[in-house]
């Protein structure tokens, strides 16, 4: 694991950024595996500045996300595929075909998720997964007690994610209570994972997965065992570190490096 401590999160998104980014130009036709949520917005708009000013393209590349909401349609405001669009896909060149989102009303479950694996294995694999995580240091779905070997499926979402997501709907009893996620051995398979964490409530999360014992009850942990995973966090999110004045100094000279 490399943690990438910035003052603030505008220049974590950017060094984040620059990471996809490098990709992008060296594989234009790399497959992203992507995240929804608060965080990874910022670094979505610095890609679409990217774009823009014509430094990269994404025309040729292939993209899956990580999760949606189980039942909600994709043409629901709060469903993650409405928010891909809107945060990133409608800003890029993107071909609209080559994007991936599970389907929430898939009547199949089973067989939804099984498509979806067998799809990323088509492309290649994932060659670099965009994470966030929770409070509770889940990534995508995979909720404190998730296998560590987990693959696509049907997710419950515990009473802390319902909460942490209630903002983005009228009311808490609006939140989905289940959702199809990649399981943690699916996203642990990706050439490189590139996480993104800001703010305090962040902290224990960061603290558990970088610190902590590697853990069904903190997925993010597991990707301790990964040997090409990147944290970029703002100082609040890493500011329970115990080793966080070593990270930020070597990961300095790694980053200087690349
Ligand atoms: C989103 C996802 C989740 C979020 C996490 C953090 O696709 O899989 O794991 O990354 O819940 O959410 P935010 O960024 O809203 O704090």
């Amino acid at each position: 694991m490399e943690i990438v401590i910035c003052r603030t999160k505008e220049e974590a998104s950017r060094k984040a950024a620059d990471m996809v980014a490098a990709l992008v130009k060296k594989n234009p036709k790399c497959v992203l595996g992507l995240a929804t949520g608060s965080t990874p917005v910022l670094m979505y708009s610095e890609l679409a500045k990217d774009v823009k000013a014509k430094k990269i393209s994404f025309k040729n590349v292939r993209s899956w996300n990580l999760d949606e909401y189980y039942g909600l349609a994709p043409t629901h405001d709060q469903s993650y595929r409405y928010f891909m669009n809107a945060n990133f896909f409608d800003r890029i060149d993107i071909k609209k075909a080559n994007t991936h989102v599970l389907n929430g009303l898939a009547k199949d479950w089973r067989k939804e998720c099984a498509a979806y694996e067998k799809a990323i294995k088509a492309a290649g694999g994932i060659d670099l997964q965009v994470l966030g995580i929770g409070s509770d240091g889940h990534i995508a779905f995979n909720e404190p007690g998730s296998s560590l070997a987990s693959r696509t499926r049907l997710v419950s979402l515990t009473p802390q994610t319902i909460k942490d997501n209630a903002r983005f709907f009228a009311k808490a009893s609006d939140v989905p209570r289940h959702a199809l996620s990649m399981g943690v051995g699916t996203i642990c398979e990706a050439k490189k994972v590139v996480l993104l964490a800001f703010g305090a409530n962040k902290a224990d999360a960061v603290k558990a997965a970088v610190e902590g014992g590697m853990s069904q009850f903190c997925t993010a942990s597991a990707l301790q065992a990964h040997n090409d995973a990147w944290f970029f966090c703002d100082a609040a999110a890493a500011a329970k570190l115990k080793l966080r004045k070593f990270y930020a100094w070597r990961s300095e000279t790694v980053l200087a490096s690349l």
